[in-house]
């Protein structure tokens, strides 16, 4: 691939870090499945598990290997041989073979995960890296916990995995501790500080526990980051991971970041949203941005009329873009006289202006007592108009 210096790779964790939530569980099948969707959507790495945690996990990295061919298929492992002699073999038919390795960073890990020290937790980390090179070409590690890290001791980390055939540095924010400007001069520093940095891609890996994961990950590629991980849905451990079809979103919609994501089939973010909903058994929040089923939903009065207006008034992003079946004008005790009109029209009926006020005050008395009203609903009102 020719180098472009702004290109974002996409490295969806979905069926790794996404499978960890409890009850979400997925077959080696519906794993397939979604995986083929990841490869039509565009990614670029595809993690597709943790292969020494369990016989079913392993197997699905083998039969996911088998069924793409385009995205880097990763496999994750702790700072351990054993994890990575599985890693290997899981990978054994992948077209293009990751290992993603790596330890704890922060004090906090080191000492009370590991009850270890910063020079033994930093060779550990090495001995992983330079064990998994002797057999894959391409390495990921991850300083977890990097959120909290020293950012000396993390750098010195970073420079010495590099050093030892590392070719993405994953700056993960396990806890979802940091602030955005936090994160951002972190990826900074490594940037700048770090001897052999432009050997290797920095990855930002962020999780929602403030509900910063989205900001934290722009920030991160902003300050120089070039891969960017998260889930579909933005599932994952607690509060989750960085939801991908946002971060794609935005670097789309504001294309002064001059962020290249032109690779992502964003039409298909709405149809994998609902596939990963179902296949996992969790239900996507209505207002969840890019593909919760109100998000593009107009149902103030004030909203509706300016979107009926120019809909650019109310919709920065169009819905056909993420595969959002269309825009929706919801009518609610809240919407005005020009919603109503625009579904009595689209029932075929044009009123003058005293019988759209009439039908409107009537509306207005059933939408209080009714929650969702429907077109019989807006017809019986209609009925009601020409009875009298
Ligand atoms: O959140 C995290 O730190 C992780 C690593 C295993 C990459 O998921
Ligand atoms: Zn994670």
């Amino acid at each position: 691939m020719l180098h472009d210096p702004n290109h974002i790779y996409i490295f969806d964790t979905t069926l790794r870090d996404g499978e960890q939530v409890p009850g979400c569980q997925l077959s080696t099948s519906e794993k397939i499945e979604i995986a083929k969707e990841l490869e039509a959507l565009g990614v670029d790495v595809i993690e597709a598990g943790f292969p020494v945690s369990s016989p079913g996990d392993f197997q699905s990295v083998v039969e996911i290997s088998k069924a793409v061919k385009n995205p880097i298929v990763c496999a994750l492992t702790r700072a351990h041989k054993g994890d990575i002699d599985s890693a290997v073999a899981s990978l054994q038919y992948a077209k293009h073979p990751r290992i993603h390795t790596g330890i704890g960073a922060s004090d906090m890990h080191i000492r009370h995960k590991f009850n270890s020290t910063r020079e033994e937790i930093l060779e550990r980390a090495v001995t992983a890296v330079k064990y998994a090179k002797g057999f894959v070409e391409d390495i990921e590690f991850y300083a977890e916990d990097a959120g909290r890290a020293d950012i000396e001791y993390l750098a010195k980390m970073i420079e010495a995995v590099i050093a030892a055939g590392a070719t993405v540095v994953n700056i993960p924010d396990t806890n979802g501790y940091c602030l955005p400007d936090q994160y951002g001069s972190k990826i900074r520093f490594l940037k700048e500080n770090v001897k052999n940095i432009d050997q290797a891609i920095i990855s930002v890996h962020c999780h929602n526990d403030l509900g910063l994961a989205t900001a934290n990950s722009v920030s991160g590629l902003q300050n120089g980051a070039r891969q960017i991980e998260g889930t579909i849905n933005g599932i994952g451990e607690r509060a989750g991971n960085t939801s991908i079809e946002e971060v794609v979103m935005i670097l789309k919609t504001h294309q002064s970041l001059n962020l290249n994501i032109d690779h992502i089939n964003t039409k298909a973010f709405y149809e994998l949203s609902r596939m990963v909903s179902t296949q996992m058994r969790m239900p996507v929040q209505p207002n969840k941005a890019i593909v919760g089923s109100n998000a593009f939903a107009h149902s103030s009065g004030i909203h509706q009329d300016g979107f009926l207006k120019n809909r650019e008034n109310y919709e920065i992003i169009k819905p056909e873009d993420v595969g959002f079946p269309s825009a929706s004008i919801v009518l609610t005790a809240r919407s005005g006289r020009h919603a109503l009109r625009f579904h009595l029209e689209r029932l075929g009926h044009q009123l003058s202006k005293t019988e759209l006020d009439e039908t409107y005050k009537r509306f207005l008395t059933l939408a209080d007592s009714k929650l969702d009203l429907n077109d019989d609903d807006l017809l019986g009102l209609i009925t009601v108009a020409s009875a009298r």
